[in-house]
C-alpha cells in the first residue's frame, strides 16, 4: 500500500508488546504509517485480532500481523521471538510496552498483587530484551524503548508493586544502554504521565480530578503523545540518545 506520512521507518520490523490496546494500539498504527512492518504481540488474543482485522481492512495487511504472546512468560516470550524472525528475518525496533496495575495501599497489597505485577512489568521487560537482543546484536543494529512511568520516577500512592516495577525498567534501560550501545543498539525508556487508556479507568474520579489540575497544560495525555515519543526514539533522528528516560507528562511534575 502506498504510505502517508513522513516514513521514518521505512524498511524496519517493528515489534509492539501490549500491542492490542491503548498506548500499544496507537503506536501500532503510527508504526505502520511510517512504513515500518509491525508484529502487534497481546496477551489478549481477541483484541489483537480484531484490531489487526481493522488495520489489514485499511490496507497494511502486508505489514502488521497479530502474535499472542505472555510476557511474563519466558516460554512465550522465546517463541514468539522464534515466529517472528522466521516471519520477517529481523526486529529492528523492540517497544516493551505491555504492561498492567494492581493498585492497592501497601498495608492491603497482597504478595499475589506485587507477583503478578512484578511478573508482567519487569520480568516481561527483561525476557523480551533478552530474546531480541541477540537478533539486533547479530546485525549490529537496533532500537530499543521500555515504557517506564512517572511512577517509576517519582512514586505513587497505592502503587508499592507498579512503582518498584517502573523503576526497575529504568534501571534495565541504563544498563543495556552500556552494555548494548557499543553494540550499535540504542536503549532508552519512556516515562509517561497519567494518559487516556484502560488502565486509568480504575483510577477513582477524584484522584484523577487531582492529577489534572496538578498538569500545566490541564489534561491527560493521549495515546498519540506517547507514540510519538516512541516513534522519535525509535527512529534514526534519535541515533544519538541513548540512555535516556523521557518524561512525557505534561508537565506534571514540575
Ligand atoms: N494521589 C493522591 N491521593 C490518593 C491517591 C493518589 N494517587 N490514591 C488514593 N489517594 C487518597 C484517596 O483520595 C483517599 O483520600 P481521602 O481519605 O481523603 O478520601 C485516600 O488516599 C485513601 O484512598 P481510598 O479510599 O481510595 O483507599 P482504598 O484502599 O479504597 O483504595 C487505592 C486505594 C486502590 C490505591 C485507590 O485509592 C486508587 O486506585 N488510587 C489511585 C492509584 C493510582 O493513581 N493509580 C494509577 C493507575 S494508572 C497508572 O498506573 C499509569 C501510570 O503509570 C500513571
Ligand atoms: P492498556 O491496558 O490499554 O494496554 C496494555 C496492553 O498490555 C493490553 O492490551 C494488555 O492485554 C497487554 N498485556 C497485559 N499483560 C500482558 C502480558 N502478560 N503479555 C502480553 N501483553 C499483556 O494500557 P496502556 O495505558 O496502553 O499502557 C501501556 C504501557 O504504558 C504500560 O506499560 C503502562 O504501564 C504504561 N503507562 C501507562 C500510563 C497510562 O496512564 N495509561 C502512564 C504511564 C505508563
Amino acid at each position: 500500500m502506498e504510505r502517508d506520512g513522513v516514513n521514518k521507518l521505512n524498511g524496519k520490523v517493528a515489534l509492539v508488546t501490549g500491542g492490542a490496546n491503548g498506548i500499544g494500539l496507537e503506536t501500532v498504527r503510527l508504526f505502520l504509517e511510517n512504513g515500518a512492518s509491525v508484529v502487534m504481540a497481546d496477551f489478549n488474543a481477541e483484541a489483537g485480532n480484531a484490531a489487526c482485522e481493522k488495520l489489514c481492512a485499511a490496507g497494511y495487511q502486508d505489514a502488521v500481523t497479530f502474535i499472542q504472546v505472555d510476557v511474563s512468560s519466558a516460554e512465550s516470550v522465546a517463541s514468539m521471538v522464534v515466529s517472528v524472525i522466521e516471519q520477517f528475518g529481523q526486529i529492528d525496533i523492540l517497544i516493551n510496552n505491555a504492561g498492567i496495575t494492581q493498585d492497592s495501599m501497601l498495608s492491603k497489597m497482597s504478595i499475589e498483587q506485587w507477583q503478578r505485577v512484578v511478573d508482567v512489568n519487569l520480568n516481561g521487560v527483561f525476557y523480551c530484551t533478552k530474546f531480541v537482543a541477540p537478533h539486533m546484536v547479530q546485525k549490529g543494529q537496533g532500537k530499543i524503548i521500555n515504557t517506564s512511568s512517572i511512577v517509576g520516577v517519582h512514586g505513587n500512592i497505592g502503587q508499592t508493586n507498579y512503582a518498584a516495577t517502573k523503576a526497575g525498567v529504568i534501571g534495565m534501560t541504563k544498563t543495556w544502554a552500556k552494555e548494548l550501545g557499543f553494540k550499535g543498539i540504542n536503549v532508552n525508556a519512556v516515562a509517561p504521565g497519567y494518559v487516556e487508556t484502560g488502565m486509568v479507568a480504575s483510577v477513582p474520579e477524584k484522584v484523577l480530578a487531582l492529577m489534572v489540575e496538578k498538569v500545566p497544560l490541564r489534561r491527560l495525555g493521549k495515546p498519540s503523545d506517547i507514540a510519538q515519543a516512541y516513534l522519535y526514539l525509535a527512529s534514526d533522528d534519535a541515533n544519538y540518545v541513548n540512555g535516556t528516560v523521557l518524561e512525557v507528562n505534561g508537565g506534571l511534575v514540575i
